[in-house]
């Protein structure tokens, strides 16, 4: 397989993999702009279509989580089925058809059937847009590569921020919505002219086209493409061997590790609370003494631009350190941050400086999981499955993703009720340390190594090894 190096020259090849890369990752902006966009809409959906009860409004925040889950479980076998390239198709017809239905809605019923709608977008695009851009990298820059997705969804968040804002003069909730319908054309129309990936041609019986797609991503480099392909064909030969077929495939042995390993970071990525500050943070900072409206709006933009510049500083080191120095160091930040904010609320009742030390701690927060949990999770399942299951084994680790996240959102403000904030943060930063330590001992690094060699050593049949330093 290309070790990117050896292709010295093939300027072609970088440029058509980012651009392959970029425009894919259209729909990690998708998934953070709809995740995001809600909770500057809903004070004038309030308005608009209310009076709400608190549990319709809960109801139009979360059902996108339900979608999702609905999304992520379906979108691995359809990616397996039907290729990396309509699935993320299919995603972008969803993206644009949920945003007209949401902007265009007489009533709420149809507000939430349309959020729902989204979700299933949403649910997809998290584990189509990974899958695709891994399987046409190369292994020196595919962290890089992968990592756009997560770049895109934190710089989806904070746009999304931004166009509530703007939209606020007017009231346009609905436009907030609809301003979505740009990035699914520009993902839908992009993956109708980008090619399927090589990997999973081969893996359906269609070698020439697989070759030509390599002869793009490899820069024309003959040798390398066969090289490739020699690898690919040698680890389906032993998935031949080894496996029986459809989700019984999920069950067998040697998959266990890859599985655990999964499905535990997706669910560490949630429960340790990421999302309480995303969707939450206001909330937290009015608790802290912040009188609500401009110093809070203020805030919410500074997590997302802390989230999006923490984030670039992780696609550049994630394949320069590694994934797994990065998941350490900041999961342990994640762990300090937890505990002192709840340390803030705990000794500073009273005290002026207490909503600026929440903020320090909600930013350092911040900064510590998107250098870690946040981009290093989605690319490690793009990364660890054998390659004939491969979607429906991240789809499995996508809806784990998913339905903590749900969990999380619906028990923040009653576990908030039950223990206090420092309690709360305090439970989280408990469930930092065991993340820490799963870290630790289980998750293997995966840095510069092909996808092939990855598979590879979790069967224990190792392939020759490529000349990837
Ligand atoms: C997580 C989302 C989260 C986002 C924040 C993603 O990796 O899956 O739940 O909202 O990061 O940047």
């Amino acid at each position: 397989m290309s070790t990117g190096n050896s292709n010295a020259g093939s300027g072609e090849q970088t440029t058509f993999v980012k651009v392959a890369a970029a425009i894919t990752a259209t729909g990690g902006l998708l998934f953070g702009y709809d995740t995001g966009v809600i909770s500057g809409a809903l004070l004038f959906i309030r308005e608009d279509l209310g009076p709400l009860s608190d549990l319709v409004q809960g109801l139009i925040v979360s059902v996108l989580l339900v979608g999702a889950v609905v999304g992520a479980i379906s979108g691995g076998a359809l990616a397996d089925r039907f290729g990396r390239r309509w699935t993320a198709l299919l995603a972008a017809i969803i993206f644009a058809v949920g945003a007209l239905i949401v902007a265009l809605t007489p009533t709420v019923e149809i507000l939430i059937f349309g959020r729902f709608v989204l979700g299933l977008g949403v649910g997809l695009a998290s584990l189509v847009v990974p899958l695709y851009i891994a399987e046409i990298a190369p292994p020196d820059t595919r962290g890089a590569l992968v990592s756009l997705n997560q770049l895109m969804i934190t710089i989806g968040i904070l746009v999304s921020y931004l166009v509530g804002v703007a939209f606020t003069p007017i009231e346009g909730w609905r436009w907030m919505f609809a301003v979505a319908i740009i990035p699914a054309a520009v993902l839908g129309v992009g993956m109708f002219y980008l090619p399927e990936t090589p990997r999973w041609l081969y893996e359906n019986g269609f070698a020439e086209r697989a070759r030509n797609v390599l002869r793009r991503t490899l820069g024309g480099n003959e040798a390398e493409v066969e090289r490739e392909i020699e690898e690919i064909e040698e680890i389906r030969r032993v998935e031949e061997e080894q496996e029986q077929v459809g989700y019984a495939e999920l069950l067998q042995p040697f998959l266990r590790p890859a599985l655990i390993i999964g499905i535990g970071l997706a669910i560490f990525q949630q429960i340790t609370g990421i999302n309480t500050v995303i969707y939450y943070a206001p909330t937290t900072l009015e608790a802290a003494g912040f009188s609500p409206g401009g110093a809070i709006v203020a805030t919410s933009l500074g997590v997302g631009v802390v989230n999006v510049g923490f984030t670039i500083l992780a696609v550049w080191l994630i394949d320069k350190l590694g994934r797994r120095p990065l998941l350490l160091i900041g999961v342990a930040g994640m762990v300090v941050s937890l505990f002192m904010l709840g340390l803030v609320f705990r000794l500073g009742a009273d005290s002026p400086s207490l909503g600026v030390l929440a903020t320090g701690c909600l930013a350092l927060y911040i900064a510590s999981f998107a250098i870690s949990l946040g981009p290093v999770f989605w690319l490690m399942i793009s990364e660890i499955y054998p390659l004939n299951i491969r979607g429906k084994a991240m789809s499995m680790a996508s809806l784990a993703n998913w339905g903590s996240n749900f969990i999380v959102s619906l028990t923040f403000l009653l576990l908030i009720s039950a223990f206090g904030q420092t309690g709360t943060f305090w439970l989280y930063a408990a469930i930092g340390v065991i993340t820490w330590l799963f870290v630790y001992f289980l998750v293997p690094e995966t840095k510069g190594r092909t996808l092939e060699e990855i598979e590879a050593d979790f069967r224990g049949t190792p392939v020759a090894p490529s000349d990837v330093g």
